[in-house]
């Protein structure tokens, strides 16, 4: 079989959507995948507590320790340089990358997106917000969206959308936990698999 692709997750939080990838790795079905390196642009995050608990290295990189974006963001490349990472998993990461960073890795970052894109998403949609303003819209129906990440917030091809349904008296605590167990834990860990085949097949078409 293929070599398996390196993946780096890049964290902010608590790290649900982490923990959903590495259950599906230890249940053997990350077949095509490893999970080689959790980056943490907050030192607090408690994904950091999940990496270290699953024996995956770690490594904290703080925007205030940069003069700028870019110099962060640099330190962010070099360490996936280090880990010849190669597919990159935003998984509950609230920073936007800038046009330079996703335009070094196209179709290697992938995010997932707690709505059906492109309803209620782009930029100052993440976490809470996006709940609270599917709510305040009015809608029946929300779900997940996994995408590929390009210069557009939350506007790269879609790879894997699951709706779920809103229930009369959500709140936006409520309405989040029932995205993230119904559709987020669901198809992060799968559309990983599907890049992580692509990526791997596409590695021994060109070795031979
Ligand atoms: C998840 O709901 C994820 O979809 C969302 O933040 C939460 C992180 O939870 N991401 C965004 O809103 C990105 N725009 P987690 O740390 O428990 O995985």
């Amino acid at each position: 079989m293929a070599e398996k692709t390196k993946i780096a997750v890049l964290v902010s939080g608590g790290g649900t959507n982490l923990q959903a990838l590495i259950d599906f790795e230890k249940s053997g079905r990350l077949q095509h995948g490893k999970l080689c390196l959790v980056i943490s642009d907050n030192e607090n995050a408690f994904a950091l507590e999940r990496a270290k608990k699953a024996q995956i290295k770690t490594s904290v990189i703080l925007k205030r320790n940069f003069e700028s974006k870019k110099a962060f963001e640099e330190a962010i490349i070099k360490t996936l340089e280090e880990n010849e990472i190669e597919l990159i998993i935003l998984a509950g990461f609230m920073k936007i990358l800038s046009e330079d960073f996703t335009k070094r890795y196209p179709e290697r970052i992938i995010n997932v997106h707690p709505s059906l894109i492109p309803s209620f998403c782009g930029e100052g949609f993440y976490g809470l917000k996006v709940h609270e303003a599917a709510l305040g819209y009015g809608v029946k129906v929300t779900g997940a969206t996994v995408h590929f990440v390009n210069e557009i917030p939350d506007g790269g091809r879609i790879i894997l959308q699951k709706a779920v349904e809103i229930k009369e008296g959500d709140t936006p605590e409520i309405l989040q936990k029932r995205v993230m167990e119904q559709a987020e834990w669901k198809i992060l860990p799968a559309a990983a698999e599907k890049v992580c085949k692509e990526i791997s097949e596409n590695r021994q078409g060109a070795l031979v």
